[in-house]
């Protein structure tokens, strides 16, 4: 058993031997997502940050990996630049992290996955399905492990749906309704220089869409681990209300999965009063799940003819493979950074478990994986066609 494996570990991350290393693309001074990134990594003490390229900008790097105290050496200009040296290093690090807008990330990625060193990428995984599929199949080819953070998969009261759809608790599923509102771009705000506004809306940064790509594929993505559901076809209208913009701030979205169910998907960045709503509905013929990220513990279940069921983390018979990954006792709220740190538990273990060399289970690898990015890819691609087409139905 190698050092830093789980025997050196409790199931709360309590760890006395030596942390993974990780190094992080992007997350430089005022960025949102990388920082999110570092201190859901911190929290069960499994990786150190031992590397980065957090900017385009020298003095920017500079300064983030100064604040976060990494040695100048470890700090590099660009990433092509840190995956050949870091490769090259008696000590490498032994992940990176990606979460740069979304036009770097196909270029970030494949640099360290040519190298074999495993990544974890931000969603949307590239501006192209072909991308998308080159990625995951060099992750194939050079047996490094490949994660996308889709943040949501990561909350226990989401793995509790899945399990009870699994188990069957409500029946075959006959319709879905997802909805992920929120406020943010009600205003031209990129035309002020807001930072994270500003490369969502140019489509040489975020791609050929941006509500679409930023929450409409999270919408995609939590119906899909839920559910286990294939979409076999879409349309799409994609809107733009916001003055000046080319990109769409507004999407609905019906579909077809395969097996006969159908869905109903809305995403907005424009819906006053909303925060960060996304809520999902499943009706199956036995009974409805309801979640809201906004009350991210809990759960509605609800069997026909019976009073709904608001089920709690940490208690109210949650599954094994969902209470696992909470941390602390119910009523004590758990949410966003638990939800990313999830995602690394899962991973990092999975990779200590193949470092050591020993083979890797399917609840090893209950992370998003390229195959989720592949798809969130192909579903924005499909959304796209269908508006341009005038909503035509997509086979996907
Ligand atoms: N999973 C989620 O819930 C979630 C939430 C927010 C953002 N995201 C995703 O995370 C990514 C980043 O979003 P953000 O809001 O943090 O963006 P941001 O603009 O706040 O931060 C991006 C950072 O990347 C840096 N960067 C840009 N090009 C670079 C390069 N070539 N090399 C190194 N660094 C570079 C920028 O300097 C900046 O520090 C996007 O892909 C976004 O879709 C995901």
């Amino acid at each position: 058993m190698i050092e830093g494996t789980r025997e050196n570990g409790n199931e709360n991350g309590n760890r006395i031997g030596k942390k993974l290393r990780y190094g992080m693309i992007g997350g430089g001074p005022g960025a949102f997502i990388g920082e999110v990134h570092r201190k859901a990594i911190g929290l069960d003490g499994m990786a150190e940050l031992a590397a980065g390229c957090f900017s385009r900008s020298w003095e920017k790097t500079l300064e983030t990996g100064r604040s976060l105290g990494l040695p100048e050496e470890r700090l590099y200009q660009d990433f092509l630049t840190m995956a050949e040296k870091e490769a090259d290093r008696p000590d490498p690090v032994d992940f990176v992290v990606v979460v740069t807008p979304n036009a770097q990330h196909y270029g970030a990625v494949k640099a360290f996955l040519s190298k074999g060193i495993p990544v974890v990428c931000d969603k949307p995984l590239t501006f192209e399905t072909e991308e998308a599929e080159e990625l995951a199949a060099l992750a194939k080819q050079n047996n490094a492990l490949f994660a996308v953070t889709y943040t949501y998969t990561g909350y226990p009261a989401v793995k509790q749906a899945r399990e009870l759809i699994a188990a069957g608790e409500i029946g075959d599923i006959r319709f879905v309704n997802a909805e992920y509102p929120q406020e943010w771009l009600a205003q031209p705000i990129e035309q002020e220089g807001q930072k994270q506004a500003s490369w969502r809306t140019d489509p040489a940064l975020t791609g050929k869409a941006n509500c679409t790509g930023d929450i409409g594929s999270h919408v995609e993505n939590l119906v899909s681990y839920v559910t286990g559901l294939r979409i076999k076809a879409l349309c799409a209208r994609l809107d733009t209300f916001g003055p000046g913009r080319v990109l769409d701030d507004n999407v609905s979205i019906m579909l077809e999965y395969e097996g006969g169910a159908k869905g109903l998907y809305w995403a907005s960045q424009i819906a006053i009063g909303y925060d960060n709503a996304l809520r999902l509905r499943i009706f199956g013929t036995k009974g409805t799940i309801q979640w809201l990220q906004e009350d991210p513990n809990h759960l509605q279940v609800t069997y026909l003819d019976r009073p709904a069921q608001i089920l709690s983390r940490g208690r109210d018979a949650f599954y094994p493979a969902a209470q696992r990954y909470s941390r602390i006792p119910s009523g004590h709220p758990e949410g966003y950074f638990e939800a990313f740190a999830n995602i690394y538990k899962t991973f990092i273990g999975a990779l200590e478990k193949q470092k050591a060399g020993e083979p890797l289970t399917a609840e090893d690898l209950d992370f998003p994986g390229p195959e989720m990015g592949v798809d969130g890819v192909k579903f924005i691609g499909a959304c796209v066609e269908s508006s341009r087409k005038g909503t035509a139905w997509i086979d996907l």
